[in-house]
């Protein structure tokens, strides 16, 4: 059954290992809404550019892929494991989004004012349909600002690290800890620091540190939030 919430558009924004997809998808699924992981759009890029061989550091050339690349988020076509399917040009582009090689690139990508033009129409789109949890970095303070709820996830960079390192160990992707932490941080500071549309909580977000909390005790705090009526402003 699925719970009701007085708000049609959430956003949910967050830096690496926040547990924002997880919650994001969870929510979405509890309340019966559409969820879009807008981080997805960033990574078929980059995606799509290695595989192209198109240098990273050329900004033209990456924005031009950007505005051409068709890219489409569907409900999962394959039951292994994952949350939905990304298409990049009609190419089942799901897993290979999260390799290391996208991780490392992703942030250098996302700073290009052309490329975050380019996705911004297809998230507004997305979110005028209503019922939609929307997660990114930029979704409360750029992409929705009108969102009806936003939430803002945090834990420290450590835990942030160690859910990450074992993320990819599930999927089998072994690499020292210390690694880990090391991309983790200067993605961090990648996103945080950008010119453009950088991380950092809208002033109406509602801010949870998760570090000591479970999965399930974010899930439940967030369902929580999403399905309680708004408490009216005493501010005059
Ligand atoms: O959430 P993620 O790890 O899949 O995000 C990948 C990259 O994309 C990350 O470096 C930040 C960027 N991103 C962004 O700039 N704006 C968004 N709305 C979502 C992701």
């Amino acid at each position: 059954m699925t719970e009701r919430s007085p708000y049609s558009t959430i956003a949910i924004d967050g830096p690496a290992g926040s547990g924002k997809s997880t919650v994001g998808a969870a929510l979405a699924q509890r309340l019966g809404y559409t969820y879009f992981d807008t981080g997805v759009m960033y990574r078929a890029v980059t995606d799509a550019a290695l595989k192209r061989g198109i240098p990273i550091r050329d900004e033209a050339a990456i924005t031009r892929l950007a505005e051409d690349l068709h890219i489409d988020v569907l409900p999962p076509t394959v039951a292994d494991g994952r949350q939905y399917t990304v298409l990049a040009d009609g190419e089942d582009v799901t897993w290979a989004i999260r390799r290391p090689e996208v991780n490392a690139n992703v942030s250098v990508v996302s700073q290009y004012p052309g490329v975050r033009r380019a996705m911004m129409p297809q998230q507004r789109r997305i979110a005028e349909r209503g019922g939609v949890v929307m997660v990114g970095r930029d979704i409360g303070t750029v992409v929705l600002p009108d969102a009806d709820l936003k939430i803002y996830l945090d834990a420290t960079l450590e835990e942030r690290a160690q859910r990450r390192w074992r993320e990819e160990r599930a999927r089998g992707q072994e690499r020292p800890f210390d690694q880990v932490l090391a991309d983790v941080r200067s993605r961090d500071e990648l996103d945080s620091r950008r010119a453009v549309a950088p991380l950092r909580p809208a002033d109406d977000a509602i801010i949870l540190d998760t570090t000591h909390m479970t999965e399930e005790e974010v899930i439940e705090r967030v369902v929580a939030l999403a399905t309680s009526t708004p408490v009216p402003s005493t501010a005059a």
